[in-house]
């Protein structure tokens, strides 16, 4: 493990994983280079509050968006909310910037890197609602500190969720699950709201299944969805 990789170094910005893959199709490179500059912000420099031509009636983020799919469904079924995603893969931030320009969407915003960067620049109580949607898993155990959820990050997530708003978590990885009610539920700034395990087993309303999540289903493994809304 290099230093400051640890679950208890909140300075923690080490970027893992791909931010690139193979070469850009022609029409994906003209994306980001035509379309990606006035859709990108930079977190700290820019006023999260003024990034849309409209003033939003809510902000949502999407955190490892991979090629947009859901991020373009919210965005299509959401047009007065807000949408910022936040993905380091060029390859898909430029899946994502097609779906923008086919849609005609002008409620999404993205930042292509880390998360991390946008989560600290964001104004407390800024969003109303965040989704985690299967995070790289780092099954490993000696890994198992890269993932995305850390107790840092659940107290991250509590200063930025504005007080009712929610984090949408989904894997389909149970020792995942497990590590993410681990670090969740000890939290007094947040409440799982499920009753029973139909709960998180059922998606939420109006949800397109992400990439991953077709993977995993074909592969035969399920998914397991956690709601955490914030006291
Ligand atoms: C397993 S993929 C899932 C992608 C997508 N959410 C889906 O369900 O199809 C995890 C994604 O998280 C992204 N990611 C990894 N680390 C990240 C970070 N620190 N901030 C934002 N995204 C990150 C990866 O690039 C990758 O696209």
């Amino acid at each position: 493990m290099s230093a400051g990789e640890g679950e208890s170094d909140p300075r923690r910005r080490i970027l893992y994983g791909r931010s690139r893959g193979k070469a850009l199709r022609a029409g994906h490179a003209r994306l980001v280079a035509e379309n990606l500059p006035r859709l990108e912000f930079e977190p700290g420099a820019s006023d999260l509050r003024t990034l849309f031509p409209f003033a939003p009636r809510e902000f949502w983020l999407e955190v490892g968006f991979g090629a947009g799919e859901h991020l373009i469904d919210q965005a299509k079924a959401n047009p007065d909310v807000g949408l910022i995603g936040c993905e380091p893969f060029l390859n898909g931030v430029a899946v994502a910037l097609a779906g923008i320009e086919r849609e005609q969407l002008t409620n999404v915003r993205l930042r292509r890197g880390d998360a991390q960067a946008l989560i600290e620049a964001a104004p407390d109580g800024f969003f109303s609602r965040i989704f985690i949607l299967y995070p790289d898993p780092w099954p490993k155990r000696r890994h198992n500190r890269r993932r995305i959820i850390s107790e840092q990050m659940v107290e991250a997530l509590a200063r930025i969720v504005k007080p009712g708003g929610e984090v949408r978590f989904a894997t389909d990885i149970d020792d995942y699950a497990g590590w993410t009610l681990a670090r969740f539920l000890p939290s007094p700034m947040f409440r799982w709201i499920a009753t029973g395990a139909a709960d998180w087993r059922t998606h939420w309303p109006q949800w397109r299944p992400t990439r991953y999540e077709e993977k995993a289903h074909k592969a035969g493994r399920a998914s397991v969805y956690l709601t955490f809304v914030r006291l």
